[in-house]
């Protein structure tokens, strides 16, 4: 189990993880906690949950990683001097990491390069679930349907400030919102009503990333999320609806105030209810999605208009998350949804295992 990591939503992942490792059947799993502290140091001590919430110094403990050698299969303590092997046998890696650096397709590279099987999507289906930008493009370009955005680098916007401005009023007006591209828990996100907030939004949104979209603001509309489970033959779980509490789901919405409501299964007519699972399960496999994703709708008119607003390949598994009690509301208990992910993850493994990696050239045309 992965958990913490160098992103904004660090704390969220340990929330996450408490309870996955809580609600995981310890009569079938042995769980070797490997905690990322913001600083990306790696921690596999027992108590490594206990000792991020706490935020306590860690420095006084081995380190232990995985390496991107296929031979080791597992952590590696970094006293290289030890001739030993790895240190910790791992079977399956199970990441719960939210943001840049854990669910961008960085740490599963790794757990690529090093052979080992891990749940959740792989390297490409985790990089475009984290790229608001790229994602919406494929998106488009699958005809889903997605709010009108414009998108640019920072640094860009400095030097062409005027026409950016003119061209977002133009296609966008207002109310608009602004995104840092790669980010999530509504870190970085503003909306926009005038071009003041506009300008104060692209700054805030350029502290946490270099390319930043902007979208237009769609209005009056249900949040409404939805859950998928699978590798190439996925399933969707009932819609739910987030009620949020302030005037859009931010930070303090989702995980400070309290007062965000929940509403599962959503109230929607039937057809639209059939859309947004069929919507789901085409943007998930759009984006080369595997194991899990939470697909989040933005729905006007009671169904009327139906848009993506994004997808998360790594979802909130905090107890108040939709993720686990989507499936929870369409018959996949929290641990029986824990046994799928691990199954899907070994499925996948033995999937990549049958295709080739070598290629015989019969010459040695490269010795010349
Ligand atoms: N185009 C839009 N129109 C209306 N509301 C929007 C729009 N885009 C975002 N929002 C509001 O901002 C919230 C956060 O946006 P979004 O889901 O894109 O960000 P995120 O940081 O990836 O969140 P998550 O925690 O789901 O990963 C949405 O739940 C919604 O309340
Ligand atoms: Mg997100």
């Amino acid at each position: 189990m992965v958990f913490g990591g160098r992103s904004a939503e660090h704390e969220v992942s340990l929330v996450s993880a408490a309870s996955v490792i809580h609600a995981l059947d310890k009569e079938k799993y042995e769980i070797v906690p490997i905690g990322i502290t913001p600083e990306g140091r790696w921690l596999t001590a027992s108590d490594a949950l206990k000792l991020l919430r706490e935020k306590a110094k860690v420095d006084q403990y081995p380190e232990h990683l995985i390496v991107p050698n296929p031979q080791r299969k597992g952590l590696v303590s970094l006293n290289w001097t030890l001739t030993s092997p790895a240190v910790y046998h791992v079977d399956v890696l199970f990441p719960v990491l939210h943001g840049p650096y854990g669910e961008d397709g960085t740490i599963q590279g790794l757990f690529e390069l090093a052979d080992l099987p891990y749940v959740g999507a792989a390297v490409l289906g985790s990089a475009v679930g984290m790229d608001k930008v790229i994602q919406k493009q494929l998106l488009q370009h699958a005809k889903i349907p997605t709010a009108p955005g414009v998108w640019f680098f920072h640094k860009e916007f400095s030097e062409n400030q005027k026409e950016l401005l003119t061209a977002i009023e133009r296609k966008l007006r207002y109310p608009c919102f602004v995104k840092p591209a790669n980010l999530g828990s509504s870190v970085g996100i503003s909306k926009a009503h005038n071009r003041k907030e506009l300008l104060a939004a692209i700054s805030l949104a350029g502290e946490y990333d270099r390319k930043i979209l902007v979208e237009k603001g769609i209005q009056k509309a249900r949040e409404i999320e939805c859950s998928v489970l699978g590798n190439q033959e996925p399933i969707a779980s009932v819609p739910g609806e987030i009620i949020p509490s302030g005037e859009f789901y931010d930070y303090d919405a989702k995980y400070v105030d309290g007062k965000s409501k929940a509403a599962i299964p959503a109230k929607l007519p039937k057809n639209v209810v059939r859309k947004i699972r069929d919507l789901s399960i085409k943007a998930f496999k759009v984006l080369d999605c595997e194991g899990m994703a939470r697909v989040d709708f933005l729905v006007r008119g009671n169904g009327t208009r139906v848009y993506v607003n994004e997808i998360n390949t790594i979802p909130g598994f905090t107890p108040i998350s939709m993720y686990p009690k989507l499936w929870e509301a369409s018959g996949i208990r929290y641990s029986e949804l824990l046994d799928r992910l691990i199954r899907l993850a070994l499925d996948r493994y033995r999937e990549r295992k049958k295709l080739k990696t070598v290629y015989d050239p019969k010459s040695t045309w490269y010795r010349e």
